[in-house]
Parts: C-alpha cells; structure tokens; sequence
C-alpha cells in the first residue's frame, strides 16, 4: 500500500473513533456518570496513534517531502494541517487533565468533557476532509513517483524507530474495543468488510 492510501485508510480508524469519543461524551453528559479509565483509553488511542503515529508522519515525513517540493510552511495547507493538529494536541492535553484529576468531577466537568469531545470530533472531521480532498491530492499531484515511494520507505523508518509494531497492536484492539462499546450509526454506516480490516502498514504492521 502506498504512503497516502496507509494514510487515508488510518482517517477511516480515526473517525470510527472519533465519533464513538463523541457519543461517549454525550453519555457521560446525559447521566452525569464517568468512568476515568474510559476516557483515559480515548486519550491513549489520540494521543499515541493519531498524534505520535499519524500526525507524526503526516508532520515529520510528508509535509516535510512537501516542503522540499516547494510548498511553503508558514501559509497555505501546510500551516493551516499543523495549526489543526497543534489545536487538536492541546483538546486533547485538556482532556487527559479530566480523566486524571484527582477529585470526583463536578458538573463543571461533565460540561467541559462534552465541549471537548464535540469540539476535537469537529476539528478532526473538517481537517481530515481537508487533508483527504486538498493535502493528498496535492501530494499525489506534485511528488514524483520516486518520491512518493521516498516517503513510503520513510514512514517504514519512522514507526520502527518508534518500535510501534507492538504499540500498533494494542492500539489497534483498543480501537476496536472503544468503538464496539461506544460507536453508533458510524460502525454501521462501515461495510464489515472494512470494520473488521485492520489498518495496514500503520505503526510498522
Ligand atoms: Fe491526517
């Protein structure tokens, strides 16, 4: 599979996610009951697959092979991608701090966790549309074969350096398990062909 299809087929996790993360939400809203360890699993899975995984070779690899093609960083699809996963790292630091305070949450809190899961589900919906509909298609566009297959060997080097083949797994049956539990219309708008296909070459597999 090549780097921008590895990378298209990790959106289609993300969002599976994020829409049970934001169903969730609404749940923990509703009945103004939490449980800590669930929304920690959300937390792991945004922090180490979409952000470290994901947004680091998005960041790391392509808009860099990007930049060599000419592309500038400081304007265009390039800053407004790294100005939405900057957006998207500090939703998520907010709501690692929920699920680690220390006293019982407050209705302030509950609010607070809603407003942050409907706010990242928001931004990742629009900035994965961007990406799939203008990034890509530019990168497709623009990079030469020889470099498109640049980026691919570098996205291999990335997620061994990170020994994520083993993170991968975990990360993988988490998302699962999350989207199981709490995903609603979205998993049944998924063909199970694609439910039950794991995301390849993602984090080394
Ligand atoms: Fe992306």
């Amino acid at each position: 599979m090549d780097a921008i299809q590895t990378l298209i087929q990790e959106h289609r996790l993300i969002l599976r996610v994020v829409e049970a993360l934001e169903s969730y939400a609404e749940q923990v809203d509703r009945e103004r009951q939490v449980a800590r360890d669930e929304v920690a699993d959300f937390v792991s899975f945004l922090a180490e697959f979409v952000d470290l995984c994901h947004h680091g070779k998005e960041e790391n690899v392509l808009f860099a092979a990007l930049a060599d093609a000419g592309f500038p960083t400081t304007s265009g699809p390039l800053a407004v991608m790294r100005t939405d996963h900057d957006r998207g790292r500090r939703l998520v630091r907010r709501i690692r701090e929920l699920s680690e305070k220390a006293e019982a949450w407050d209705e302030a809190d509950f609010e607070s966790f809603a407003g942050l899961a409907r706010a990242y589900a928001d931004l990742l919906r629009d900035h994965i549309r961007r990406e799939d509909e203008v990034l890509y298609p530019m990168a497709e566009e623009h990079l030469s074969r020889a470099q498109q297959r640049h980026v691919e060997e570098l996205f291999r080097l990335f997620e061994e350096q990170r020994e994520a083949g083993r993170r991968h797994e975990r990360l993988h049956g988490l998302a699962e398990r999350l989207i199981e539990r709490h995903g609603r219309a979205g998993a049944d708008r998924e063909p199970a062909s694609r439910r039950s296909r794991p995301v390849p070459n993602c984090c080394g597999l």
